[in-house]
This record gives C-alpha cells, sequence and structure tokens, in this order.
C-alpha cells in the first residue's frame, strides 16, 4: 500500500486493485459433464472470498484450476499475476509453495503421527530449518488449531473434526501467502467450526493472506467473508459483499441463501432429470 503522505500522486497503476488469483472465463469439462462454463472471479490481496454453491457445481475442481493441478479447456487463470498456462514446471512450483491447500479429503498420510504429517512440508521444502526450529513451528500451528494433545496420535486415532484440524495446521505450515480451504468446518461441531472461522478471520488479519473458502455453511460465510461468489451451472452467478448477497434479489440466490426446498433450484435441478432420463445429452 502506498503512503500518501509520503507519496502525494502515485502513479494510477498503484491505486488499482491488486489481485492474488484471476480467473476469466474458465471453462472445463470433465468426462461428458460441462463443469465449469465461463466462471470469472478475482480475489484481492488481503481478502477472503467465500465460493459456495451446490453439492457437484465445481468449487473443488475451482480450486484445482488455481494450483494448476488441473488446466482450463479454455480461458484463463492468473495468480499473482501470471498466468499459470504460461509457465514452466519450476515456476510453477515456486508459487504452488506460497498457496496453502486444505484438501476436502483432508489428505493426512496414515503411517505419520499428526506432529510428522504436519512437519513433512517443512523438511522437504525448508532444508535448511534445524529439528528444534521445526518442531517449535510443528507446535505454534497445532497451538493455533488447538490440537498439541493429539501430535503423537496417528490420524486412525483421532476424530473426523480433529483430521480437519491437523490437516488445516499442515496447509498453513509454509507460511503461504494464499490459502484454499477447501469446506474447512464441515463435519465440525459449531464451536469447533466457530473456531475455524475465527482462524480464518485471525489468518488474514495477522498475515494479510488472501483465502478462499469453499462452504456450505452460510452462517460460516457471512461470519469469514470480504465478499462471496456463489456457483451455480458452471458460472458464478452472484458475487458481492454478505449484506449484497443476504439481500439479493435473484431468486435463485435467495433460494440457495434461505436454504429451501423448494424453488427455481429445485426445478431447474428436476429438469435436467427429466432430460437425463429421456436421453438428452448432460448440459
Ligand atoms: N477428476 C475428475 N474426473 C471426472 N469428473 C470429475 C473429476 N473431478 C470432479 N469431477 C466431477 O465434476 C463435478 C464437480 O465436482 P467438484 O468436486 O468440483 O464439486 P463440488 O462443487 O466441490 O461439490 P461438493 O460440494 O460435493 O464438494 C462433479 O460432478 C464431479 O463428479
Ligand atoms: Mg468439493
Amino acid at each position: 500500500m502506498v503512503s500518501t503522505e509520503t507519496n502525494p500522486s502515485p502513479p494510477p497503476a498503484d491505486n488499482a486493485p491488486k489481485f492474488d488469483i484471476e480467473l476469466e472465463d474458465v471453462y472445463k469439462t470433465l468426462g461428458q459433464l460441462k463443469v465449469l462454463q465461463g466462471v470469472s472471479f478475482q480475489v484481492r490481496h488481503g481478502e477472503t472470498f467465500v465460493m459456495m454453491g451446490l453439492s457437484g457445481t465445481g468449487k473443488s475442481v475451482t480450486l484445482r484450476h488455481i494450483v494448476g493441478l488441473m488446466q482450463p479447456d479454455q480461458g484463463c487463470v492468473k495468480v499473482f499475476g501470471e498466468d499459470l498456462s504460461q509457465l514452466d514446471e519450476k515456476t510453477l512450483k515456486q508459487i504452488r509453495l506460497k498457496i496453502g491447500y486444505l484438501f476436502q479429503s483432508g489428505a493426512l498420510i496414515n503411517w505419520m503421527t499428526i506432529r510428522e504429517n504436519i512437519a513433512l512440508p517443512l523438511y522437504e521444502h525448508r532444508p535448511q530449518l534445524k529439528e528444534k526450529e521445526v518442531q517449535e513451528r510443528v507446535m505454534e500451528k497445532l497451538r493455533l488449531v488447538n490440537m498439541t494433545q493429539a501430535a503423537e496420535k496417528y490420524p486412525s486415532e483421532i476424530s473426523g473434526g480433529m483430521k480437519k484440524r491437523a490437516a488445516l495446521a499442515r496447509s498453513i505450515i509454509l507460511d503461504p501467502e494464499i490459502i484454499l480451504y477447501d469446506e474447512p468446518t464441515s463435519g465440525l461441531d459449531p464451536i469447533m467450526g466457530a473456531t475455524i472461522d475465527d482462524l480464518v478471520n485471525d489468518t488474514r488479519d495477522a498475515l494479510g493472506v488472501s483465502q478462499i473458502v469453499v462452504t456450505h455453511d452460510i452462517g460460516s460465510a457471512y461470519r469469514i467473508a470480504d465478499r462471496i461468489g456463489l456457483l451455480f451451472e458452471g458460472e458464478i452467478i452472484a458475487l458481492g459483499t454478505p449484506d449484497d448477497i443476504r439481500n439479493h434479489s435473484d431468486p435463485i440466490v435467495k433460494q440457495f441463501v434461505n436454504g429451501e426446498s423448494e424453488g427455481p433450484i429445485t426445478e431447474i435441478l428436476e429438469e435436467k432429470k427429466r432430460a437425463a432420463q429421456n436421453g438428452a445429452p448432460k448440459a
């Protein structure tokens, strides 16, 4: 951020919003399914962007594009201003190391303790660290997610919610500049969910990281989001602040936000089901 006191007339480029993540008209078909059909949004530096949408709409697929695990059929994904499709493997790897990714599945290694799981990225990517420093960093992150008591346990010995928190500690162990959380509060009790929400907010405030959080929990979205994007039928159909989304006039957005069982979304889905039963190609 340029201080206006020391530089009263900064060049316009410095005033332009800085985007850490940009998706421009991204299309992706997987098998027969057109999953993303023109997804566009940007994440500003230091903001928490919440992505919501029905199950199976492509939220996880979208996150995978941002770390370069999937490439768009059409359109462009930029991270820190770099078009990922133009980068060589080495540069892509460097960018990936600046991104913490909490996978929806957690993906802990079963034959390692929680402490070893969390230390692993440090051994791999910070070989210069002394063992004592590695352990200090691991304990710092375990404290953050309230998991110090489970450090010596194996993943099979802890609950689903604890696995989630351990995976979260691992995804932030390299102090990333971008954090992608794929459903960080699913399967957690409401108190622990709220603790994770606080953690997401604290991480943004303390470290100034840019974050995308995928969640089905609208309450959580309102607590953590600077902006919310709603993915539906392969596109972001609504994007705005929590207030914008809460007061949105579109009936589709309203049904989603209010979690109503009947409405335009149900009708669209039923129509698709009927079309599929009649042998029409999947849209
Ligand atoms: N590697 C893949 N190959 C084929 N199809 C895939 C692949 N990954 C995802 N899909 C399909 O793409 C669609 C979107 O999947 P995705 O996992 O992104 O959904 P989601 O929005 O994250 O859902 P949920 O809220 O249930 O996690 C689904 O129909 C899924 O089956
Ligand atoms: Mg998902």
